[in-house]
């Protein structure tokens, strides 16, 4: 296959080439790091990238939390214009596969349970309760302590912030597309990606990152909240591996399938700050109480489904990663 890989330079897109090209596909690269031209939002660059083109895999994006609204703009250009220049363009050259970068943020706090409500969805947190140190969401009906459980792909979406939000509108936008020609779409929702190339020292590191930073200058971790929040840091290598089997495969026609990509084995962020320390060498990791407000508490999702339905196995284990990644630190 002749696969257009956009974002196709940067910390994931690159992965996802070379694990295309060790399975003997041809890539294209579509990267605006390589050339300003080389924008998703440019309609000739894309219309060129896509000549002889038979499926794309579209990991272009803005990522990070942001900064409240004040650049939902900026958010909004480069992930839904990007998105619906290119599926305008696939559209017109007949290109009828498509492989999404999804994000497990459109589900907001996702699932809980009340032990005497059942299966309950708190609103975003209070300032107030945050202030306090109250940093699990309780029930909304008795405000009981609540169980976090594995969200679904058929869990409602409940963006929380400008980034979500853009998420959840590049896959409305690849429905409509896979709706009109007949393709067919699939958004892998990714959990928390890490490893080899991962962003570094800029605002839209992910913690892993910013944990490997902070040790490399000789500083603790800082670890927000209570450091039990829980994350599911899953392997670049891994969600590679995921994004060339969805590539591979057949899917109905007309729809866009969502998978939840993550390692299935959620781990607290203070674990994850004291796994990395311990294989730096050092120093500890220090819970501050601090807390970003977007912030959710937990993502935890079920990946079973991508398990099953693709055959995947993630193959890094989380303390192999976290060796890895903390050992490599010009990455
Ligand atoms: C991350 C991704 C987002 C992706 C989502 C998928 C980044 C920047 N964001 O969001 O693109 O869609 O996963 O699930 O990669 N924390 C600290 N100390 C710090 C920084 C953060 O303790 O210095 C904590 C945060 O409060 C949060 C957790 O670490 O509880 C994770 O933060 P972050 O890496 O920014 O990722 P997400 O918000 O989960």
């Amino acid at each position: 296959m002749r696969v257009l890989v956009t974002g196709g330079a940067g910390f994931i897109g690159s992965h996802v080439v070379e694990a295309l090209r060790r399975r003997g596909h041809e890539t294209v690269v579509l990267d605006v790091r390589r050339n300003s031209g080389d924008d998703v939002r440019s309609p000739d660059a894309v219309a060129g990238a896509l000549a002889g083109v038979d499926a794309v895999c579209h990991q272009a994006a803005k990522v990070g939390l942001g900064d409240g609204v004040s650049d939902a703009a900026a958010y909004v250009s480069a992930n839904d214009l990007g998105t619906a220049v290119l599926v305008a363009a696939m559209a017109e050259a007949g290109v009828r596969r498509l492989v999404l970068a999804g994000s497990m943020v459109v589900y907001g706090e996702g699932r809980y349970t009340c032990p005497r409500h059942g299966a309950v969805r708190p609103g975003p947190r209070a300032v107030a309760d945050l202030d306090a140190g109250r940093f699990e969401p309780a029930c909304p009906r008795c405000r009981a302590p609540l169980s976090p459980g594995l969200v679904g792909e058929d869990a409602p979406a409940d963006p929380r912030n400008v980034y979500a939000a853009t998420k959840l509108a590049q896959e409305h936008l690849a429905a409509a597309w896979a709706r009109c020609t007949g393709g067919s779409a699939v958004s892998l929702r990714y959990h928390n990606v890490y490893g080899p190339r991962m962003p570094r020292d800029t605002p839209y590191a992910g913690v892993a990152s910013i944990f490997r930073s902070a040790l490399a200058r000789g500083e603790s971790p800082r670890v927000f909240e209570d450091g039990r929040q829980r994350r599911d840091f899953v392997h670049v290598r891994d969600v590679a591996a995921a994004n060339v089997l969805a590539l591979e495969a057949d899917f109905a026609p007309g729809l866009l399938t969502p998978y939840n990509t993550g390692s299935g084995d959620p781990r607290t962020v203070g674990e994850m700050a004291g796994a990395l320390a311990a294989a730096h060498g050092g120093p500890e990791p220090r819970i501050t109480g601090e807390y970003r407000l977007g912030d959710v508490r937990h993502i935890t999702a079920d990946s079973a489904r991508l398990r099953r339905d693709l055959g995947w196995r993630p193959g890094v284990g989380f303390a192999e990663g976290m060796r890895e990644f903390a050992a490599d630190e010009r990455t």
